[in-house]
């Protein structure tokens, strides 16, 4: 997959996977990766899929509506890429932690429902649940913050709500934070995250 790596200053630190939303590409987060943690290796990676020219990481049919099956295809080539640049580049791949906004959080969210240990941390800025009504593996302990807007059109509360309670009942130690606003990224949830992250991980 088309995507940049940065090393890190700390080799103890964890690598940060930066996941855009629709319409970006693997430079748009690095200088949010470089905000929650200025010495983490970085791994930034473009969607494969292409919608109307616009990059994403799997197909929808509709706005909100997924095409699961290709979720789920997309998601398991993603798994695989990362767990080859680990290989790659030498980094720990016990210590991924994803950042995703959007799109790239929704991908994020379905690999946490696909794969056991797939990340030690997550952040996931405006996700939706990605399947409804499936099994989850257990993560004990395991932190993720949700940033959610509550006049976010594209994601209803009753969806970051109820990602919640997923994750939180496979044992995953959840935040959920909320701005006023929509969809959108605000400085003020960015902060809070960063502090999340230095007490979390
Ligand atoms: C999605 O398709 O992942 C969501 O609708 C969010 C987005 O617009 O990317």
């Amino acid at each position: 997959m088309k995507h940049l790596y940065m090393q890190g200053e700390d080799s103890s630190k964890p690598t940060l996977l930066l996941l855009h939303g629709t319409g970006g590409n693997e430079h748009d987060l690095v200088g949010l990766g470089k905000e929650i943690d200025s010495s983490a290796n970085i791994l930034s990676v473009r969607g494969n899929v292409l919608e109307n020219g616009m990059p994403r990481f799997f197909k929808r049919l509709a706005e909100g509506v997924f095409d699961l099956e290709d979720l789920q295809a997309r998601t398991e080539e993603l798994k695989n890429f990362i767990d080859e640049a680990a290989n790659n580049y030498k980094f720990d791949r016990d210590k991924v932690v994803v950042i995703g906004y959007s799109n790239g959080a929704n991908i994020a969210g379905n690999l946490l429902f696909e794969y056991k240990d797939v990340f030690k941390g997550a952040i996931l800025h405006h996700p939706m649940v990605p399947r409804h009504g499936v099994e989850v593996p257990t993560m004990p302990g395991t932190p993720v913050f949700i940033g959610a807007g509550k006049n976010d059109f594209m994601c209803p509360a009753t969806e970051s709500q109820e990602l919640r309670d997923i994750l939180q009942d496979s044992g995953a130690n959840v935040e959920l934070y909320w701005h006023e606003y929509g969809h959108q990224l605000t400085q003020d949830e960015v902060q809070t995250a960063k502090e999340w992250y230095k007490k979390n991980l």
